[in-house]
């Protein structure tokens, strides 16, 4: 699975969001180390604080499943190509697939650019932290 491949999965993923306050749709598309992919997609609710974003549905929805050992994750939007990842998806993304996650996003001239998680969210808090 290239890198492009993975992107396309994640375009086909903005079709599935429900994103009826901002208009804005997001898609991403998780790979798994054993080449399964798992689409997401931002659902928003009336409650606007209440909307989930698509890395996060995506991963979430992997991870009922069964699934812990992740390769990559696309994510781009229909407005903004360029999409990279909130403050919030980053923590969960660094959390629950590690540090070495590859996060791919489309650069301005809709180029795949693969970026590492851990670039992406420096000086984390992790679970080194708890239980001192
Ligand atoms: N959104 C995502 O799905 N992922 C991000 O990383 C950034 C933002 C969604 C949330 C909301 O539905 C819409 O984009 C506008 O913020």
């Amino acid at each position: 699975m290239t890198p492009i491949e993975l992107m396309n999965e994640a375009i086909k993923a903005t079709k599935k969001s429900h994103a009826p306050y901002s208009n804005f749709h997001v898609g991403a598309a998780l790979l798994t180390e054993d080449g399964r992919i798992y689409h997401g997609a931002n659902i928003e609710t009336s409650s606007y604080s209440l909307t989930i974003c698509a890395e996060r549905t995506a991963l979430f929805s992997a991870f009922i499943q069964g699934e812990r050992n992740f390769k990559a994750i696309a994510i781009t939007s229909d407005k903004a190509t360029y999409c990279p990842p909130c403050g919030a998806c980053r923590q969960v993304l660094l959390d629950l697939c590690g540090k070495d996650l590859e996060v791919i996003l489309l650069d301005n001239d809709n180029t795949p650019k693969v970026y590492k998680i851990s670039e992406l969210i420096p000086h984390s808090f992790g679970e080194e932290f708890l239980n001192r």
